[in-house]
């Protein structure tokens, strides 16, 4: 394997030895199949190509300051996965083969899970797929399952740093009674225009409203949005915001540190009631918020005016991060040691 320089690698995809797959076939899943193709080869009238019959997730395994390897949450992931699957209709991937296939393509790919203290991870795919043909608008009859891992840093390149995002009216992300709160990539798709615009404009992410009313706050880009108003963890509570295995634990984290911690309707108005602000996730964590601006009302919202994040965010970061990378004690047992 060429050298690599873990402490500034981007978020982005990096080629590895080995992945793993499963196929669903008959009603059941078939034994998992180790493969150094970075391919797949499939029918023309595969239901992913043509309905968008896909899901993914996105999680980390960190190598810690004792040496070993930690994957974190992944039952969350796995139950995630099956809720995708089953929002739209898709085989459901069982708990048994999900951990075997992380396992498995950590263990196969360990060469290339960054140190600890280079601030980088390696990032795991999971991926499932309608595979069977179909041309008539109709739910597969094969699937395929697979895990794929690349190094990557730090999602922002700015890092823990705030950042400003954009707050659009002219886009939704996802439909009051769609498929906002389940990982496929229609979603992803739907962000795309706004999200580059975004960048385009000098942003590092866009946020989203509701897409009913276009009045609370919704999905932060490929993130959770929270607030911190005194001692209260706020953050929306939507059908159309993905539940995020970050936020879930900072709420965790933020109720083990004596806060009030409130899911609920966050109307736009409220932004200037917030002490801090941040984007949540796999790939960054916290994203520190300084600025919202509200692209079409002309508004804009500030947050840590001296450039660095708040102290709330601070302590949430260091926290979480500390129990992923095995430097804190693991008391909520989040962590899986890969052997
Ligand atoms: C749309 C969206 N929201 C939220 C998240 C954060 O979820 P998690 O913390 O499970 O990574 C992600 C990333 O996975 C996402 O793509």
């Amino acid at each position: 394997m060429k050298k690599v320089d873990w402490s500034n690698l981007p978020f982005g995809y990096f080629k590895t030895n080995y992945n793993v797959r499963s196929y669903w076939r008959n009603g059941s899943w078939g034994r998992l199949e180790i493969t150094s193709s970075e391919y797949i080869n499939m029918h023309i009238a595969a239901t992913c190509l043509h309905y968008g019959q896909q899901a993914f997730e996105g999680m980390k395994a960190f190598r810690g300051k004792d040496g070993q390897i930690r994957v974190f949450r992944w039952e969350e992931n796995a139950k995630r996965m099956r809720s995708s699957a089953r929002g739209i209709m898709m085989a459901e991937v069982p708990d048994e083969l999900f951990l075997k296939a992380i396992t498995e393509v950590v263990k196969l790919n360990e060469d290339h899970i960054p140190p600890f203290g280079t601030g980088a991870a390696l990032y795991l795919r999971p991926l499932l797929l309608g595979t069977g043909a179909e041309v008539g608008v109709k739910p597969a009859d094969e699937y395929m399952f697979m895990v794929f891992v690349g190094p990557v840093g730090p999602y922002f390149k700015e890092g823990f740093k705030p950042v400003s995002i954009q707050l659009v009216r002219d886009f939704d992300r996802a439909a009051p009674q769609g498929t906002g709160h389940i990982k496929v990539g229609g979603n992803y798709a739907a962000s795309l225009q706004p999200g580059v615009r975004a960048k385009k404009e000098g942003f590092a992410s866009v946020l989203f409203l509701d897409a009913k009313e276009n009045k609370y706050i919704d999905e932060a880009g490929p993130a959770n949005f929270f607030g911190i108003k005194g001692n209260t963890y706020v953050t929306p509570d939507s059908k159309t915001i993905l539940p995020s295995i970050t936020n879930m634990s900072l709420r965790v984290l933020a109720k083990d540190l004596g806060m009030k911690v409130e899911k609920r309707n966050v109307p736009v108005e409220e932004l200037s009631e917030f002490d801090e602000v941040g984007a949540c996730g796999t790939a960054a964590v916290i994203s520190p918020i300084k600025e919202i601006v509200d692209r079409e009302h002309k508004k804009v919202y500030e947050f840590c005016k001296d450039g660095v994040a708040g102290p709330v965010s601070t302590k949430l970061y260091d926290k979480l991060k500390a129990i992923q990378e095995g430097e804190e004690a693991d008391i909520h047992n989040w962590n899986t040691i890969i052997e």
